[in-house]
């Protein structure tokens, strides 16, 4: 399976990503947690991305694509994988399509900006295994402490507010024609999660077929 999940930020992709990882036993490609691990170990692509990350922005597709290209080269892609966060513009989605990269399905996972300002100021983060968890929805089992690895909470950089707005402007400028991008070539597929996690893992499962 090649598996795009489209969505504003903290509309749920990387949630639904981990889950559905699990499920289908295929790797999850997030490239904001391969960036925020560059940016942790001060690697070259971190040091160029820091910036950009931290503004809300893009970081440059040239930076991107490369990214992508040397992860999905990786052994563990070679059955398919999951993309959580990439192709976010129309440049990368033809980069993927140039690299004879045939994307089956792409799933825009649909909620309110209103109810993701909301969402996102609950959002802790593990910045060891990239784990994603709510105080509310979805709390680790010890307070503060990953469930995974053990490893402190934190809160993302990039979740005060006037970033989070900033986010959803260039989400709305940059990534929301790719929608238009997948359903011309018959690809969409569009899930609302207003509701819990576990209701709309059910409705992504019931739109892939599994
Ligand atoms: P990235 O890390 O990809 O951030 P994002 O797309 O902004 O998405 P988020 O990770 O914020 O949200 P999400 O949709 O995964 O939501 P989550 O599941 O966590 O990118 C960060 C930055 O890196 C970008 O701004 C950019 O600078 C750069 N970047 C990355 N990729 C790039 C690319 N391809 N091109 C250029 N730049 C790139 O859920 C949010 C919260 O809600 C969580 O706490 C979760 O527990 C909770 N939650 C989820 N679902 C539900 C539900 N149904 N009910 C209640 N709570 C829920």
């Amino acid at each position: 399976m090649k598996l795009v999940l489209l969505g504003a930020p903290g509309a749920g992709k990387g949630t639904q990503a981990q889950i559905l990882s699990e499920k289908l036993g295929a790797p999850m490609i997030s490239t904001g947690n391969i960036l925020r691990a560059a940016v942790k170990n001060e690697t070259p692509v971190g040091l160029r991305a820091k910036a950009y990350m931290d503004a809300g922005e893009l970081v440059p597709d040239e930076v991107i694509i490369g990214i992508m290209r040397e992860r999905m080269a990786e052994p563990d892609c070679k059955n398919g994988y999951i993309l959580d966060g990439m192709p976010r513009t129309i440049a990368q989605a033809e980069a993927l399509e140039a690299g004879g990269v045939e994307v089956e399905t792409a799933l825009s996972i649909e909620i309110s900006d209103e109810e993701i300002i909301s969402r996102m100021s609950g959002r802790r983060i593990c910045p060891e295994c990239g784990a994603t968890y709510h105080t509310v929805y979805e709390p680790p089992e010890k307070d503060g402490i990953c469930g995974k690895c053990g490893h402190a909470l934190t809160i993302r950089r990039d979740d005060e507010p006037e970033t989070v707005k900033n986010r959803l402007r260039v989400y709305h400028a940059e990534t929301e024609p790719l929608k238009d991008f997948y359903a011309a070539r018959g690809k969409l597929r569009m899930v609302d999660n207003r509701n819990g996690i576990a209701e709309t893992t059910k409705v992504i499962c019931e739109a892939l077929g599994l």
